[in-house]
């Protein structure tokens, strides 16, 4: 972990479930100050009664954003100060683009951009900063180093775990071989390589875990099923299914199920958690995938630096990493009650 990151312990959820919104995961913590090139002006951010955020999101399709985009919104609401700007990029990266130039013309005084994927929005970003435009970056990276701040959790971690979860159960189920397939993210976002890479390590210690088809569904469940569905059908004698996030794990099941396969023989791995009526938790409680990663919006943290670079004339740190957790039938109950406030604590429908 670079020196100048820290790590984020303090949970705003009850916050959150207060104003409705789904929880947010860890709170952050601050860390060394920025090196030059921090998007801010020199002589700071002039004072004024009120400050315009644009908040360009990758795509508002996915559940996952859509939380991002309402713990942004809910956080915000505590600040009458702040005015929030919405874009939906739609999964379209020269979309995103012109919705950071557009930002740019209305003279936000700070972006909030979570990339659909890195390579394409880089130039645009630095743009911004360019501008003198403080940029907080989340999730999903871009290239180089020319915004203010990167919030988002560890990927690689997350896989890491992820694939020591999967040797742990090849070798408990004595499985040799032990034959693992992977539905990946969208190539150029940062996550989808950081957790293929991470779950490679993760099973390393197994020599008999072995990945035997690894395909893109570029995140999305609607992808994900026909998908999952060759690859079932080209591997029948699958025993993990490692999906990069949960709605793509969801999609799995499904084709599992069409395909005939006793879902009792197999691992599901999903990753996200999150805690409303059709999250991740909630679906490993029903006893459909069997584990799961939170992996925390970061909405609320990015709030909250905003007003520290906007009202206090702060530098942040240059990164921020939250808190992950895995989800087991073991702890998901604790954990849909930590972070919805027991507001989705319900049965789903
Ligand atoms: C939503 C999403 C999440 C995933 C994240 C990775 O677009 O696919 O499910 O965790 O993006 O950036």
């Amino acid at each position: 972990m670079p020196a100048r990151t820290w790590l984020l312990v303090a949970p705003l959820a009850l916050l959150l479930a207060l104003s409705g919104a789904p929880a947010a995961y860890g709170q952050g913590t601050p860390a060394a100050q920025n090196a030059p090139g921090t998007c801010i002006p020199a002589g700071g951010i002039p004072k004024k009664d009120s400050y315009l955020i644009g908040m360009s999101q990758a795509n508002k399709g996915e559940p996952w954003r859509q939380a991002m985009n309402d713990q942004i919104a809910a956080a915000a609401a505590a600040h009458p100060e702040l005015q929030v700007v919405f874009a939906d990029a739609a999964q379209n990266n020269a979309k995103q683009v012109a919705d950071v130039e557009n930002f740019l013309q209305q003279g936000i005084d700070l972006l909030i951009i979570s990339p659909n994927e890195a390579a394409p929005l880089t130039d645009v970003v630095a743009k911004a900063c360019a501008q003198g435009v403080p940029v907080i970056v989340l999730d999903r990276k871009v290239n180089g180093d020319q915004f203010t701040m990167w919030i988002g959790a560890d990927n690689q971690a997350i896989g890491k775990q992820a694939g020591e979860y999967a040797a742990k159960y090849c070798a408990d189920k004595n499985l040799n071989p032990c034959n693992i397939i992977e539905i990946r993210g969208l190539e150029g976002s940062t996550p989808a390589k950081e957790r293929g890479d991470g779950f490679r390590e993760g099973i390393a210690s197994n020599p008999n875990a072995k990945i035997i088809a690894s395909q893109n569904a570029d995140w999305l469940r609607e992808k994900a099923i026909p998908v999952s569905q060759a690859m079932f059908q080209a591997n029948p004698d699958v025993n993990v299914v490692y999906a990069h996030n949960d709605p793509m794990a969801e999609a799995a099941i499904i084709s599992a199920q069409n395909a005939g396969l006793n879902l009792d023989d197999l691992l599901f791995i999903g990753i996200d958690a999150l805690p409303t009526p059709y999250g991740g938790i909630r679906s490993v409680l029903d006893g459909r995938i069997d584990v799961t990663h939170v992996y925390p919006t970061g909405g609320a943290q990015a709030i909250d630096y905003a007003t520290q670079i906007l009202e206090q004339g702060k530098t942040p740190p240059a990164e921020v990493v939250l808190e992950t957790e895995e989800v087991t039938p073991a702890n998901a109950q604790q954990l849909l009650d930590k972070y919805s406030g027991g507001a989705a604590a319900t049965p789903s429908s």
